[in-house]
């Protein structure tokens, strides 16, 4: 469903992504770790389109995401981005409805508002959240609404960055079902970047490390665990001491 070939992008000197490549097979759960500031987000706004690499190649279910109808190709993805990026402005239930109130998905306003509440529950959040504003929620419940507007339109593909972050174990083993639901009963593909080893067992099928701007490791997660790569190996059992420097 994902394909990324060679994708180069650098901001001034700082070259970020620096040939990655990485598949991502319909259906299936990819889950992206890496150190922080090693271009995770950023390959995740490449592939929307939002960033444009300069080199290398991109495509969607065998098609150029640079090219096409962009509304078009926005509508196939839910997104939750990773620090939020609600509309401070409108209540709950727009922000998780925002697809659903505009556009080719536009539904009446009611109707709108029960899938809303809906996709709420789903995160753990009661229906008395829907009518508040972001502000007035704590951050952990901000990142649930975060995630039930990335599901409320029922995307084909779907990208997480940082679902758990800021939740509270529990919070985040609901959240980590979910994600698993999505792409098991809905057929929905995935791509997850977490930092949290529990979480990347909870939701993998394949993981993919990046490190110094390309794929250092990539396999089932059942393997990651004898993998043998060095840098993987300090990752995931969180070592100061290894080939990863912890100043970058
Ligand atoms: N719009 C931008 N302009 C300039 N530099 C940017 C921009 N976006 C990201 N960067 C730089 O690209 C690098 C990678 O950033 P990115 O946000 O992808 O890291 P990350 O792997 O997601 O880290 P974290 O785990 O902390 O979220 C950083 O050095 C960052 O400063
Ligand atoms: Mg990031």
């Amino acid at each position: 469903m994902i394909e990324m070939q060679d994708v180069h992008k650098a901001f001034g000197d700082n070259r970020v992504l620096q040939g990655m490549t990485l598949t991502i097979p319909k259906g299936t759960s990819l889950v992206i770790i890496g150190g922080s500031g090693t271009g995770k987000s950023v390959a995740l706004k490449c592939i929307l389109g939002l960033i444009q690499p300069e080199s290398g190649r991109i495509l969607v279910d065998g098609k150029d995401a640079s090219k096409g109808d962009r509304d078009a190709f926005l509508a196939r993805f839910g997104m939750l981005f990773q620090g939020g990026a609600l509309f401070d402005s409108l209540p709950v239930w727009q922000n998780v409805a925002f697809r659903l109130l505009r556009g080719s998905l536009k539904r009446p306003q009611e109707e709108a508002r029960q899938i809303a509440i809906e996709k709420l529950r789903r995160v753990g959040l009661k229906a008395d959240v829907a009518d508040r504003l972001p502000a007035e929620l704590s951050g952990g419940m901000q990142k649930r609404v975060g995630l039930a507007r990335a599901i409320a339109a029922e995307p084909e593909i779907i990208f997480f960055d940082e679902p758990t972050t800021g939740l509270d174990p529990i919070m985040a083993g609901v959240i980590n079902d979910l994600i698993r639901e999505i792409v098991t009963e809905m057929g929905a593909t995935a791509m997850t970047i977490t930092h949290d080893m529990t979480s990347v067992r909870a939701i993998a099928d394949d993981v993919a490390m990046l490190h110094d701007g390309v794929i250092q490791w990539t396999g089932p997660v059942a393997q990651m665990d004898a993998s043998g790569d060095p840098y993987l190996d300090q990752f995931i059992h969180g070592r100061a001491e290894g080939p990863i420097e912890a100043v970058r």
